[in-house]
């Protein structure tokens, strides 16, 4: 089988609507000119997700959801590299983007994991802009009607030498002010090396304790296509899981949900 010159997979959340597969579509065509212009599959997803984070129709960044106090707003992010790399931010508030943060984390930062203010107060020795400039105010609270009921947003993509992936979530509705969920979690929501790069979506409890991204890499080392192991990771879960995950190698790609995803894939081969 050929491989990829460039991929990049992209999905808006499990659950979320394949109606709104336009804004993956987006997202992905964003990362995949990027390795085109040779940028490396790092700046791609993070691109990627960032352009998502700006979709209020995806629970990450401005279409984060709410706490249980129906008001605030504290998002997780991560990324990471096929050379092991990592970079996130956890419980992060009144943040445009927090995925580029976590970039910064991984390529600024002896850190792999910053939370709370103290993501803020990296982003400011970093001269990451908290909000966009365009003024529209920093994400913090929202009334409750607003949020949307899908799951973090990811990405994962190849170009042509190595892996990335990169996840930005608003968290579970009406979780706990303070919990972290998978995303930030080395191995849960994401992982990639040589062999490919996974990004999953969905209960954050259930993917973290099961490490499930590290498990799904594990499969793809072991030889399995990306398609037998998406299918595979589904059935680790009881039916009650919303659970969701795109995988790609360096010459296939998979995307599987328990229910309902939008997602894309772009590819040159
Ligand atoms: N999968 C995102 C979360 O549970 O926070």
């Amino acid at each position: 089988m050929q491989n990829f010159q460039r991929a990049i997979l992209t999905h808006g959340g499990a659950c979320s609507d394949p109606r709104d597969s336009d804004g993956p579509q987006a997202a992905a065509r964003l990362g995949l000119d990027l390795m085109a212009d040779g940028k490396p599959a790092l700046d791609a997803v993070v691109q990627a997700v960032k352009y998502l984070e700006d979709d209020p129709r995806f629970n990450a960044g401005t279409g984060s959801q709410i706490r249980s106090d129906d008001r605030t707003i504290q998002m997780d992010s991560s990324c990471m590299t096929g050379s092991g790399a990592f970079g996130a931010v956890a419980a992060v508030e009144g943040v445009q983007n927090p995925i580029v943060i976590a970039q910064g984390v991984l390529l600024h930062s002896p850190h792999i994991l910053i939370a709370g203010e103290g993501a803020r107060l990296f982003a400011r020795t970093q001269n990451i802009p908290l909000k966009k400039p365009s003024g529209r105010g920093e994400i913090k609270t929202r009334p409750k009607k607003q949020s949307p009921s899908c799951d973090t947003v990811g990405a994962v993509a190849f170009d042509g030498t190595g892996f990335a992936a990169a996840l930005s979530s608003g968290g579970l509705k009406h979780a706990a002010i303070g919990r972290i969920g998978d995303v930030p979690l080395p191995g849960c929501g994401l992982f990639c090396g040589p062999a490919g790069a996974v990004a999953c979506t969905g209960d954050g409890e259930f993917i973290a304790l099961k490490i499930l991204a590290k498990e799904v890499y594990s499969w793809l080392e072991g030889k399995m296509s990306p398609g037998e192991a998406a299918q595979r990771a589904i059935t680790l879960f009881d039916d009650s899981v919303d659970i969701g995950l795109i995988v790609l190698t360096k010459n296939e790609f998979a995307a599987q949900a328990r229910s309902t995803m939008a997602w894309a894939d772009l590819t040159v081969i």
